[in-house]
């Protein structure tokens, strides 16, 4: 884990409200996993919380990108920063993904959620499937760039302004269903809001899977020192304990969560 100030290389619009942001951190994109984030300090925001994390969206030749929609205060202030300027970068933090596979990877993302899955699509030692679902059209993101790097993509939205109309578990229940008439296993990875982690959750202990879900809390310190970001949990015991999604995750097995 490293602090350093890194260099603002390219910060461009992707879509309505998400950008893209490209630092020059060697240190930090030299030691990156998929999965793992970083703690970007937002210049000028006076409060007591003055970083806000960020999923690693990719990381090569020194490079670290990540995806962010603009939220509120922070993301504000961060849109407004211009290439050149500089920004204290916290990272890497967490726990990443494994990147080994007992089966057909199947990557599930909601929103901003669909930046640490990228990473992960570029990292993993197959291609497979990835399924992006969204309320409407401007928060499907990076369906083209998964597809170039290999990927069958499907996509779903709510208002059925793109892609199939409904839920992405409809497209995901129909590969899974594919997959065991093959007698195929498969590893599920997803990051998107809660109830999107819980159904792709449910679907891996359910066809008896791996699930690896990753958690999207508030964070303060982002390295387990404030307790801002506890999370009940299940050790392979049954025990229970509280977490630190900072330090303990954010990427936890579905099993492990006690919701
Ligand atoms: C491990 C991790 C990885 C993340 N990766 C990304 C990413 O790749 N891209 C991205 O755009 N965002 C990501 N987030 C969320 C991001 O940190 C928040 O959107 C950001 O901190 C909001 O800051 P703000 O000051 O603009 O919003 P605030 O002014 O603090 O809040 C504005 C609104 O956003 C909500 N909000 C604040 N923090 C979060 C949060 N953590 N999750 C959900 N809603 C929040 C608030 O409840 C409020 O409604 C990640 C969060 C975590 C914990
Ligand atoms: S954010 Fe402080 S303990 Fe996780």
């Amino acid at each position: 884990m490293k602090d350093i100030l890194c260099k603002i290389i390219h910060h461009a619009p992707l879509k309505a409200g998400y950008w893209t942001l490209t630092l020059d951190a060697k240190e930090i994109a030299s030691q990156a996993q998929p999965g793992q984030f970083v703690h970007i300090r937002i210049p000028s925001l006076e409060n007591t919380a003055l970083r806000r994390p960020f999923s690693i969206f990719g990381a090569t030749d020194g490079k670290l990108k990540i995806l962010y929609k603009t939220v509120g205060r922070g993301t504000d202030k961060l849109n407004a920063l211009k290439t050149g300027d500089t920004l204290s970068v916290i990272g890497p933090l967490g726990k990443g993904f494994p990147l080994t596979l007992k089966g057909v990877p199947l990557l599930v993302a909601g929103g901003y959620g669909v930046a640490p899955l990228c990473f992960l699509a570029e990292k993993l030692p197959r291609k497979g499937y990835a399924f992006i679902g969204a309320r409407t059209a401007d928060d499907i993101l990076c369906s083209e760039l998964l597809q170039y790097m290999g990927w069958t993509v499907y996509t779903t939205t709510q208002d059925g302004s793109m892609g199939e109309t409904g839920l992405v578990t409809l497209p995901l229940d129909r590969q899974i269903n594919q997959l065991k008439l093959k007698n195929l296993t498969f590893d599920l990875f997803a990051c998107g809001p809660d109830g999107m982690l819980k159904a792709v959750g449910q679907r891996a202990i359910e066809h008896n899977m791996l699930g690896w879900l990753s958690l999207d809390k508030h964070m303060v310190c982002g390295v387990g020192a404030c307790l801002a970001c506890i999370q009940k949990l299940r050790k392979e015991d049954g025990a229970e304990w509280t977490g630190r999604v900072c330090r303990d995750g954010p990427i936890f097995e579905s099993r492990e969560i006690i919701w």
